[in-house]
């Protein structure tokens, strides 16, 4: 994703998450996801807007409530808690978090909801069918499961409820079909994880689209005045509105109505049908611009099974990061990351990731140069001079270094985090190759010593940069042990080609 326009602000999401149990390591999947984009678009000078937030209504969250036996107010305060202490363990960059029982957020969708009755995009109707609690969709005939002869919902194979009220209805016609069938067509070119996408296409193509927005025997909602029959807002309707009511007015403008802005949305492939039908739906009907990109992701597996609270096999995020820190939960995080595909995880994958990758790979490269430069101090102050000396193997060096940045930087753009965090890993495997095949310790020449010390320096420092986004600490802490101050001028392109000086090494890997 690279922009014509580069001062446009990047505006990024992730879903609201349900209130209805603590944070596993699926939520922390999406949400990161998110924050890896987020800091690598700042670190290219971009204005950058990064959304996230909790949902808290609607039956699902009233039923998880009323099982603790608590007030749904109480409850949900409770469990909202635990996701904001998380993000600030896991170093969560959010500019905006959203919680949807939030007067401005209320007020935002009452007055949306206002608007699209003056419009006429709404009616007043019946709904008769099905509806999945746990998924809060209404569930159409062809989507149900027969489990033990109960009619069961297709994504989470819970029992469906029949459900026979009075609700309000955004209308879609056959010209609102054409647009949306348009832009999905659209989407499937640009977006990664767009194999998702066969599904929407399926629903577009087959279902009765008109998207009830209300509910009538709901309690824990957004309540409609008097004039709407008292219905409450249906729990997807005002959730979908929260990518824009914890706005202010000067933000919407220059994010929804500025054409140059970029909207990126991340979510599970499982919720594709309302983020990729029904929200344009609603964004046009109340003249919004539509999202750039959908980054559309699978599901992280435990034993073969969706992770989730009500399967029981969810993988504590605090207990990884007790015992392996923030810095390896973030790169184990963004080294899974394949949009395309679901991904399996078990302490094991872990495990193994942390020893080959991190220690084996990594770490012990940095420790090898620390300890050779320790017994041999190398000296840089002439590197120009070395550099045409060595002036062969000095293009070498820079063709294959530049080769890697502009590998990682393509991933990046291309929202393609775990193939990014693989050319992190290449580098250091090429890295320690070259100190396998070059030898330092029995060289006899000094000059090649200090020119080869240069580069492999520089390995650490382009590593540095490609960490910054996933593992800000490590960064910093790399960039320390390196003797460089700050990180201002970011710019990867520019920013390694720059000559720096080791003025004396810190016991940083020792
Ligand atoms: N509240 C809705 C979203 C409303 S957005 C306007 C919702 N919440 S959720 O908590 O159920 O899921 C939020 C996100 O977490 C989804 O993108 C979902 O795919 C993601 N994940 C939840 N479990 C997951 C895995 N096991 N693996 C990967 N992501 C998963 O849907």
């Amino acid at each position: 994703m690279q922009d014509k326009d580069k001062n446009a602000p990047l505006y990024i999401s992730t879903p609201i998450y349900y209130v209805n149990a603590r944070p596993h390591l699926g939520h922390v999947y999406s949400t990161l996801y998110a924050d890896f984009i987020a800091r690598f678009h700042r670190n290219q000078g971009k204005k950058v807007f990064f959304i996230t937030g909790c949902d808290q209504y609607g039956s699902k969250i009233a039923a998880a409530a009323q099982k603790q036996g608590l007030k749904p107010q109480v409850f949900v305060t409770k469990n909202t808690a635990y996701f904001l202490t998380l993000w600030k363990k896991l170093q969560v960059s959010y500019s905006h978090f959203v919680q949807t029982h939030d007067k401005l957020h209320h007020n935002f969708v009452t007055e949306s909801f206002h608007q699209l009755w003056k419009t006429k995009a709404i009616y007043f109707g019946h709904y008769k069918g099905l509806y999945c609690v746990s998924c809060e969709n209404f569930v159409t005939e062809e989507k149900i499961l027969l489990i033990n002869g109960t009619e069961s919902c297709f994504f989470c194979r819970r029992a469906v409820t029949f459900i026979k009220e009075n609700n309000y209805f955004l209308s879609v016609n056959q010209e609102d079909r054409t647009i949306l069938k348009n832009n999905l067509d659209h989407w499937k070119r640009t977006s990664p994880g767009n194999n998702w996408m066969n599904q929407v296409d399926d629903f577009l193509q087959k279902a009765v689209l008109d998207f009830s927005i209300t509910r009538a025997n709901l309690k824990w909602g957004i309540q409609l005045p008097e004039q709407f029959h008292e219905q409450t807002v249906y729990v997807w309707f005002d959730a979908l509105l929260s990518y824009i009511s914890v706005l202010n007015q000067k933000e919407i403008k220059q994010i929804w109505k500025n054409p140059n802005s970029t909207v990126v949305h991340i979510l599970g492939k499982e919720i594709s049908k309302f983020h990729l039908i029904y929200w344009p739906l609603v964004l046009q009907k109340l003249t919004y611009q539509l999202p750039k990109r959908f980054v559309i992701h699978g599901w992280i597996l435990e034993n073969g099974q969706k992770m989730s609270k009500s399967i029981g096999n969810i993988v504590d995020p605090d207990k990884i990061i007790a015992q392996y820190g923030v810095n390896v939960l973030r790169i184990f995080v963004a080294f899974l990351i394949r949009p395309e595909q679901d991904i399996k995880y078990t302490d094991t994958i872990l495990d193994d990731f942390y020893r080959s990758y991190l220690i084996y790979n990594f770490s012990n490269y940095c420790y090898r140069i620390a300890s050779m430069l320790k017994k041999r101090p190398a000296d840089f102050t002439d590197i120009h001079h070395l550099q045409k000396i060595f002036g062969q193997e000095q293009v070498v060096w820079e063709l294959k270094l530049q080769r890697f940045i502009d590998q990682y930087l393509y991933h990046f753009h291309n929202f393609h985090i775990g193939k990014a965090v693989q050319t992190i890993f290449a580098l250091l495997d090429f890295a320690n190759q070259q100190v396998d095949t070059l030898k330092p310790w029995k060289m006899k020449n000094n000059d090649h010593f200090n020119f080869i010390f240069y580069y492999f320096l520089l390995v650490i420092k382009i590593v540095a940069l490609f960490f910054d986004p996933i593992a800000p600490d490590l960064s910093n802490q790399l960039f320390q042990f390196l003797q460089i101050e700050g990180k201002q001028e970011f710019n990867l392109q520019l920013f390694w080609k720059k000559p720096f000086f080791i003025n004396k090494m810190i016991k940083f890997f020792e």
